[in-house]
């Protein structure tokens, strides 16, 4: 007998089979025909088991749903909120377990077939199996979900739809080698890489050329540019008017119209006024320092990485790039910015970052997100310390994806920011 928890273990860890979501499976990894999910269901689940005829309950970030088995949370993968479908267990984490659908009894009707033959597969498209419609109402719903478990912050907007919305869209893309050498695709948290469909990964940007070899392929103003000589490319973008120098290989928005759009929308949201002092945080190759300067700011970035931050430099003359981990940095800018845009990395820009942007006391912060749960738990941080969220703008800049990019705008409080500043509370020369 297997209970939850016991024989994870001990268990080998299961390899997913491929195309996961068919009806026709319903046999375990041996082949057999599983105990009915009654039987299963009272006694049992352990990882590696089929369990049929799972009801489906809502999203959760990360590109699950959230269902129940045995009384126990189950994350699962390639399924539908309201949908019944066999969940094969992958993982047991303790408290929850996870696990794929790999055969849809019940279809949601946001349900649609795949358009990429490895959907499911390949690690990067986990929505692929819902209408864009769908997938943006559901990237919605975990933005609200996380910002009001995080931040007490409510969102009631959607995420917008971006053109292309659907496939076609991404001017970067990372190729493995494949047993065979070939460019191919990484599984699903695995180092395992399968080899492309014909025709190419669909979420690519018509005119990425698929390469021979595998390494990093990128559209870009001056055409496709594909491994090896993306490793040491310097390509070139434009957003508005300004043109910036990046490496093929380094950070660049991967959207088509990704730069464009969230330039915007930092522009919309810090309304910013000519001679205002600016600070772009994490600014990467200087996108929105070089929109700040076009409109008149004095502005200052910074960035950790010294090839982009060189860049940046040269990408934006007018401003001073500073190199280095912001939360070091930080205190060689200007104390007293009127503006503070940030776009950290996934993970976030962290507390202390927070109340240091908080503490130079800007009239606006306009926070870019590529992780709904990181901005929750940063916008608690400056919520903390006296500022309040006066908007948030969800974007679908991925389509097909679970990913979803955020553009939060927050503003000092009445009162009280000012008093815990005031009171030295969170003071910059606290930081780290
Ligand atoms: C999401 S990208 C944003 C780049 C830029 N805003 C853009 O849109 O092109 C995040 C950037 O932060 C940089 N970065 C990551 N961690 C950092 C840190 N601790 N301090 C400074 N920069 C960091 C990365 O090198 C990357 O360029």
């Amino acid at each position: 007998m297997c209970r939850w928890g016991l024989l994870s273990a001990a268990r080998p860890r299961l390899t997913t089979r491929s195309d996961q979501v068919r009806s026709d499976e319903v046999t375990d990894e041996a082949g057999q025909t599983p105990r009915s999910s009654a039987e299963r269901q009272s006694t049992e689940a352990c990882v590696g088991d089929l369990i049929r005829n799972v009801a489906v309950g809502d999203v959760a970030h990360g590109g699950h749903c959230v269902a129940r088995v045995d009384g126990k949370v189950v994350f699962v993968r390639h399924t539908l909120p309201g949908e019944t479908v066999d969940v094969r267990l992958t993982h047991d984490k303790g408290r929850f377990a996870q696990g794929d659908a790999v055969a849809v009894t019940e279809p949601s009707p946001d349900r649609r077939t795949p358009p990429c033959p490895l959907a499911g597969v390949c690690g990067g498209c986990d929505f692929q199996h819902a209408t864009p419609e769908a997938s943006r109402r559901l990237k919605a719903r975990v933005v609200a979900d996380q910002l009001r478990h995080l931040a007490g912050v409510d969102f009631d907007g959607s995420a917008e739809a971006v053109t292309p919305d659907d496939l076609g869209w991404r001017t970067r893309m990372r190729y493995e080698a494949a047993a065979d050498g070939r460019p191919g695709l990484r599984r699903f948290r695995s180092h395992e890489v399968v080899p492309l469909p014909p025709g190419g990964c669909r979420i690519a940007a018509p005119g990425i050329a698929v390469p021979d070899v595998a390494g990093v392929a990128a559209l870009t103003l001056d055409g496709p540019v594909t491994p090896p000589r993306s490793g040491s490319a310097v390509v070139r973008e434009a957003v508005a008017d300004r043109i910036f120098r990046v490496r093929a290989d380094g950070f660049w928005q991967a959207h088509v119209a990704a730069p464009t759009v969230l330039t915007d929308a930092v522009l919309a949201a810090a309304a910013p006024r000519a001679g205002e002092k600016a600070l772009d945080l994490y600014c990467g190759a200087g996108v929105f320092a070089g929109a700040l300067v076009d409109v008149g700011c004095r502005v200052w970035g910074a960035e950790g990485d010294r090839g982009a931050a060189s860049l940046a430099t040269r990408n934006v003359p007018e401003a001073t790039i500073v190199t280095g981990d912001v939360a070091r940095v930080l205190r060689r800018l200007p104390d007293d910015p009127a503006i503070v845009v940030l776009d950290p990395p996934r993970a976030g820009a962290g507390t202390a970052v927070m109340r240091a942007i908080c503490a130079s006391q800007p009239r606006v912060v306009v926070y870019v997100a590529c992780d709904p749960a990181a901005l929750g738990r940063d916008l608690a941080a400056a919520r903390a310390c006296g500022y309040d969220v006066a908007d948030v703008r969800a974007y679908d800049l991925f389509p097909n994806t679970h990913h979803v990019e955020c553009v939060a705008t927050l503003r000092p409080t009445r009162s009280g920011g000012a008093d815990n500043i005031a009171a030295g509370t969170y003071s910059r020369g606290h930081e780290r």
